[in-house]
């Protein structure tokens, strides 16, 4: 299948829904409201007029920041997987794996990348995460891609399923940051620090906490830990962080 035939068919799921959508209700919330509240008034001159044009600016932003977020989940996800993938510089025999695989995209695009290694992606398969989710749906995403080779496993990035020293790389695109406690989040890195070999590397795209993430990194015993500018391709906008074991 070509790339073009790719993009079309990728089942993109939509990342993080509840907000979304609660974005988007909000602006066009606002929207109305400014709208009424301009009828009604009548006169829109003095502070009247500010109340909705204040309103309306809200309106704007709002509805801005939820295109952004829609876009990032049906397309610029996909430009975001290929530019992060691209810059690991991969041997192509690495051992890697995705943390909170979700639709599957990292693990197409390693497994094409890995012609010699092998892919493994985890999630548990959160429904207010990524809407639709499941197994099917990465599965979907790897056949589309003509990959075969690739391990869809279900469970805890808390509690990997996967045994000490096997992994070579672990990438991971708005999984780790959003785990719901500090906690939950070193106990992450933690079993990241334990599947991945010395030497090994990790790659994080994320929207939020990246700087606890390179601490925790850090602190795991990760060293060369690296935060990079905010990809704006990306809505929110995510950063990657780069670690080696
Ligand atoms: C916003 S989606 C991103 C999916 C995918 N990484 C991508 O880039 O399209 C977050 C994913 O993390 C998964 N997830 C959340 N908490 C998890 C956990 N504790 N263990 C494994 N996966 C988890 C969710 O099920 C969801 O698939």
């Amino acid at each position: 299948m070509s790339r073009t035939e790719f993009d079309q068919n990728f089942p993109y799921g939509l990342d993080r829904p509840r907000q979304a959508r609660g974005t988007l209700s909000a602006g066009m919330g606002l929207g109305v409201l400014a709208l009424v509240l301009a009828f009604v008034l009548g006169d829109l001159g003095g502070p009247n007029g500010l109340v909705v044009l204040v309103l309306l600016i809200a309106f704007v932003a709002t509805f801005v920041i939820s295109a952004g977020l829609f876009r990032t989940s049906r397309t610029t996800k996909v430009q975001a997987a290929d530019r992060m993938l691209d810059g690991l510089d991969l041997r192509g025999d690495e051992r890697a794996v995705d943390l909170g695989c979700g639709t599957g995209l990292l693990c197409a695009g390693l497994a094409v990348r890995l012609p010699e290694g092998s892919v493994v992606g985890v999630d548990s398969w959160v429904e207010n995460d990524l809407q639709p989710t499941g197994r099917a749906l990465a599965k979907k995403t790897l056949q589309l891609a003509g990959v075969k080779k690739v391990s869809i496993l279900t469970g805890s990035v808390r509690e990997l399923p996967l045994a000490d020293a096997s992994m070579d790389l672990a990438v991971s695109r708005d999984a780790l940051g959003s785990l719901p406690s500090k906690d939950a989040r070193r106990e992450a890195i933690e079993e990241l620090a334990r599947v991945i070999v010395p030497d090994g590397r990790v790659a994080l795209l994320e929207p939020l906490r990246s700087r606890e993430l390179a601490a925790l990194l850090t602190a795991a015993g990760f060293r060369d830990v690296r935060r990079s500018k905010r990809w704006w391709l990306l809505m929110p906008p995510h950063r990657l962080i780069t670690a080696t074991r």
